[in-house]
């Protein structure tokens, strides 16, 4: 799963209007869990819609490595779980390639059985932090083999009987607060998630569908404090996955860059968690009318038209940024053609993303001649209406994207607008979340092409 050694240069250019109706692929977020809960339960899942990203296929593998069936069908993806509590040892490591969700989900899920699991990943999710999870599982008795500073390669193998913990995630991470969940699902008694900060919550909701013992309940203080039963009952589901919002928002802001733009983009997932992008661009002008809301799959889904439109810049609320975390790549290069400032602060967490996406998208800004200062957790951007002068000027203004598919996708949209274009070094990356995302782009007019 190692990219590192197959680069794929590509480039983008100053485009006409784009237009037309795309269909975004499924949630990353719901379809990794729906392959974890559906590989866990017990009986028959039935999921529609997913993802076929690099990601997620590395997490349906590794649960085929602890013994659900996994197969699909036309469409649709069923599985056979193995029933809670039933995992089988792994013969071999779990390579998670690039992903930092299937990783450490799967180390909550798997660290607290009676058994040894393998893990590693590529290039990029070696160096990211896996303390965060590994210190609430050590204190449920798991013990832990890591490479330097708690890193991948490691090794989890769990007690007899783990302990159940009341934990609160000291960071806003929905990675964390999920693996604690699902370490407790295989923990007799309860185990209890302080969240201070809410971060996307599918894992809560898609348990409580998949039959497990869960409430939530948030304090006078705004704290949430969700509870789960271990070693319960979980049954297949249906599961119909909406449309990514992460993914929806590369055609979004280039449709808000290119002038003339119409396009419309279907069945996005519109969960408060995961909006942040749109009520930002809102908060700018954009000119984003919300249709046809509906349910679908247990979450709010709507369709998108966008215009192209002339932004502002804005302060983002800190307290935003949970529910936009994957954004702000993509919202840099919207704020690179919105007059005056925007200034994006509270984001600590993006140091430890598949790159350090504060510098990676800083570095990026100013090899394309975009004016932007960067902090140790914020990020401020002064923009050029039009785009003029913006762009791979020089043979020499390639984007750096460190194996990390949004850093790619968020320059290649930039240079739909700027008018000397863009050039990333890698565009094969993009096929872990968004293996469509070149067709798609094309399909509305963009000129985007891997580079020879
Ligand atoms: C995710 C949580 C977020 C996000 C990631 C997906 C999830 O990570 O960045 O792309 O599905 O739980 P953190 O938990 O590290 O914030």
């Amino acid at each position: 799963m190692s990219h590192s050694t197959s680069l794929k240069p590509a480039t983008a250019r100053p485009s006409s209007a784009l237009s037309g109706s795309v269909r975004i692929p499924g949630d990353k977020s719901i379809s990794h869990r729906s392959f974890l809960f559906g590989g866990l339960a017990s009986g028959e899942t039935r999921i529609s819609g997913l993802l076929e990203g690099e990601d997620i296929l590395a997490t349906g593998e590794a649960m085929k490595a602890m013994g659900a069936v996994i197969r699909k069908s036309g469409g649709e993806w069923i599985i056979h779980g193995t029933g809670n509590g039933c995992l089988l040892e792994p013969e071999r490591e779990l390579d998670f390639g690039n992903a930092g969700t299937g990783v450490r989900l799967t180390m909550g899920l798997t660290g607290v059985y009676d058994m040894e699991t393998r893990f590693t990943g590529d290039a990029s999710l070696v160096k990211r932090p896996m303390g965060r999870v590994l210190d609430p599982l050590r204190l449920m008795g798991v013990q832990v083999g890591a490479a330097e500073g708690d890193r991948l390669p490691l090794t989890l193998r769990g007690p007899r009987t783990a302990n159940p913990i009341s934990y609160r995630v000291p960071m806003p991470s929905a990675q964390v607060k999920s693996a604690v969940l699902l370490a407790g699902l295989n923990t007799p008694g309860v185990t209890t998630v302080i969240e201070p900060v809410m971060t996307r919550d599918h894992t809560e909701k898609m348990l409580a569908g998949f039959g497990a013992e869960l409430e939530v309940e948030t304090d006078g203080d705004g704290v949430r404090h969700i509870r789960i039963e271990g070693q319960g009952r979980l049954s297949g589901q249906t599961i119909a996955v909406p449309g990514d919002p992460s993914s929806t928002a590369f055609p979004l802001v280039a449709a808000l860059i290119v002038p003339g733009s119409d396009v419309t983009i279907e069945n996005v997932l519109m969960n408060p968690t995961r909006s942040g992008l749109i009520t930002t661009l809102l908060e700018m002008g954009g000119s984003i009318e919300i249709t046809n809301e509906r349910q679908a799959g247990g979450e709010d889904v709507a369709d998108l038209r966008v215009r192209a439109s002339d932004l502002k810049g804005v302060t983002v609320p800190a307290d935003r940024a949970p529910a936009m975390i994957d954004e702000y790549p993509v919202l840099a290069v919207a704020a690179s053609f919105a007059e005056g400032e925007t200034m994006m602060p509270g984001l600590d967490e993006l140091r430890v993303k598949e790159s350090d996406r504060l510098a990676a998208v800083a570095r990026g800004l100013e090899i394309n001649g975009v004016d932007c200062s960067e902090g140790e957790d914020w990020l401020s951007v002064r923009g050029k209406p039009g785009g003029k002068g913006l762009g791979a000027a020089s043979r020499e203004a390639v984007v750096a994207t460190h194996l990390d598919h949004r850093i790619a996708m968020s320059f290649l949209v930039m240079g739909l607008a700027a008018e000397h274009g863009t050039k990333v070094d890698d565009a094969a990356i993009i096929a872990t979340s968004f293996p469509e995302f070149m067709e798609l782009m094309a399909g509305l007019g963009a000129e985007i092409e891997a580079a020879e």
